[in-house]
């Protein structure tokens, strides 16, 4: 479904990602993972669009996508949640996903355009109700997101992601600063909603066991060059991979 070859991307003097090279299958679930600034959210970044790759090819379901446009590679569907909230702190549950559904009407030319209306059709308000049944956020539906906790945020954010019908989803960290209750409930989230929509998964996360719960195929990241790639059950004995993360306990 999608295939990595050589990329290279710098920032000035800085080469944040180094002849990286992986393929996802469809219906994977394909974790990155790396000690900080490895290059994991660059990497997002240049598979979605909002950065491009200096060099080296990336290929979606037998298109190249390198140099297309972000709003072109989510109609082709890749689609994505950030590191970072990006929900509009005083719009409501609902009114964020309608904004998201909106955007989706435009680039892909379906519908009427926003301009001409001042509300969203009472369409477009039921499904983003459904979207947020699907996450568990039904009884939010009118509360403010910035009155959010921070799972049901995460939430909020992947049913705005999902209701532009990817088939490739990009979790950046999805359980980063939840508690481990929150964060149980979240790997259940994203196995159903991976199960029930078909959904080819790639995530980034920091937390090993969310790591082993959902990922078929693990590439480990440092200093923007892979120095590791498959099964979770062959990460344990990699030396490499073991050296990266004992440094880092011996920096704590
Ligand atoms: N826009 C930018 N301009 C300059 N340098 C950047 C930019 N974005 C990222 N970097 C640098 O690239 C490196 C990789 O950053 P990136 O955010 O991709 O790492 P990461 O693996 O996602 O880290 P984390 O685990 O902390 O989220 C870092 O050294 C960072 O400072
Ligand atoms: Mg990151």
């Amino acid at each position: 479904m999608l295939d990595v070859r050589n990329v290279d991307k710098s920032y000035g003097a800085i080469d944040v990602l180094r002849d990286v090279t992986f393929s996802v299958d469809e219906g994977a679930a394909f974790a990155v993972i790396g000690p900080n600034g490895a290059g994991k959210t660059t990497l997002f970044k240049v598979l979605t669009g909002e950065a491009f790759a200096d060099r080296g090819e990336i290929v979606y379901r037998a298109d190249s996508v390198a140099r297309l446009p972000a709003w072109r590679r989510i109609g082709a569907g890749i689609g994505r949640t950030f590191q970072t909230s990006r929900v509009f702190p005083a719009f409501t549950v609902e009114q964020n996903i309608v904004v998201a559904l909106e955007a989706r009407g435009r680039s892909s030319g379906e519908g009427r355009p926003s301009w001409l209306r001042i509300a969203p059709s009472r369409g477009v308000v039921e499904e983003a109700a459904r979207w947020a049944g699907e996450v568990g956020l039904s009884h939010r539906l009118l509360e403010e997101a910035r009155f959010l906790s921070h799972g049901d945020k995460k939430r909020l954010e992947l049913a705005m992601a999902l209701s532009l019908r990817p088939k490739l989803i990009m979790l950046d960290e999805p359980t980063a600063g939840m508690s481990p209750v929150e964060r149980s409930r979240s790997v259940a989230l994203i196995a159903r909603i991976r199960r029930e929509f078909g959904l080819t998964l790639l995530l980034t996360e920091h937390d090993m066991d969310v790591v082993f719960d959902l990922a078929d195929h693990i590439l480990v990241l440092n200093y923007g060059q892979v120095i590791f790639r498959g099964p979770p059950a062959e990460i344990r004995g990699n030396a490499a991979v073991r050296d990266i993360y004992l440094g880092q306990d011996d920096d704590a």
